[in-house]
């Protein structure tokens, strides 16, 4: 037996089992575009990806997008999808801070919104909106959009007190 042969192949397969082995622990990452709420002019909207590699994969989202000033809306919503892998992926906006009530948008997979399109004109009522995606399958669908944030709304006031008269009877 040639023992030179010998160790070199086996420091192969050694390195070859770490590569696979670090490759399946790092896909495991697949993380939110936008993992955390987020303040600002413009949200931006895309599919969940791959630590690793920046592939697209499949964990539902969702997010608080507040336009950093109460007199700012959210509106102009675009949508683009790449490549459609799952048929029952969903992108719901809901108006503030929270998913309950029926959404003020929804987009299904595959469905493109572009700018000055119904959806595209619908705005909300107030300064922050929850952004969800979900699907039930596993396939990764590629899509990417953004809203943006416009004046329109009275800065709310607090409300004013008034104090009853004291009188002396
Ligand atoms: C985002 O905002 C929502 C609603 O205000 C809150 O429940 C949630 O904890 C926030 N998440 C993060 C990561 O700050």
């Amino acid at each position: 037996m040639n023992w030179l042969y010998f160790s070199e192949d086996m420091g192969w397969k050694l390195a070859a089992f770490l590569l696979i082995v670090s490759i399946r622990y790092t896909n495991a990452d697949c993380t939110c575009y936008e993992p955390g709420n987020y303040t600002g002019r413009s949200a931006p909207i895309s599919n969940s990806f791959d630590n690793s590699d920046f592939s697209s994969c499949y964990t539902p989202c969702s997010y608080v997008a507040y336009s950093g000033d109460d007199t700012r809306r959210w509106g102009g919503l675009t949508i683009n999808w790449g490549s459609v892998e799952d048929n029952s992926g969903v992108l719901q906006i809901f108006d503030g801070a929270g998913i309950t009530g029926n959404p003020l948008i929804q987009v299904s997979a595959g469905t493109n919104v572009i700018s000055g399109s119904t959806k595209s004109l619908v705005k909300s009522s107030q300064p922050r909106i929850t952004i969800k995606y979900t699907q039930m399958g596993t396939g990764a669908n590629v899509y990417y959009g953004v809203i943006k944030a416009t004046p329109g709304l009275q800065a709310s006031t607090p409300p004013i007190t008034t104090i009853a008269p004291t009188t002396n009877t």
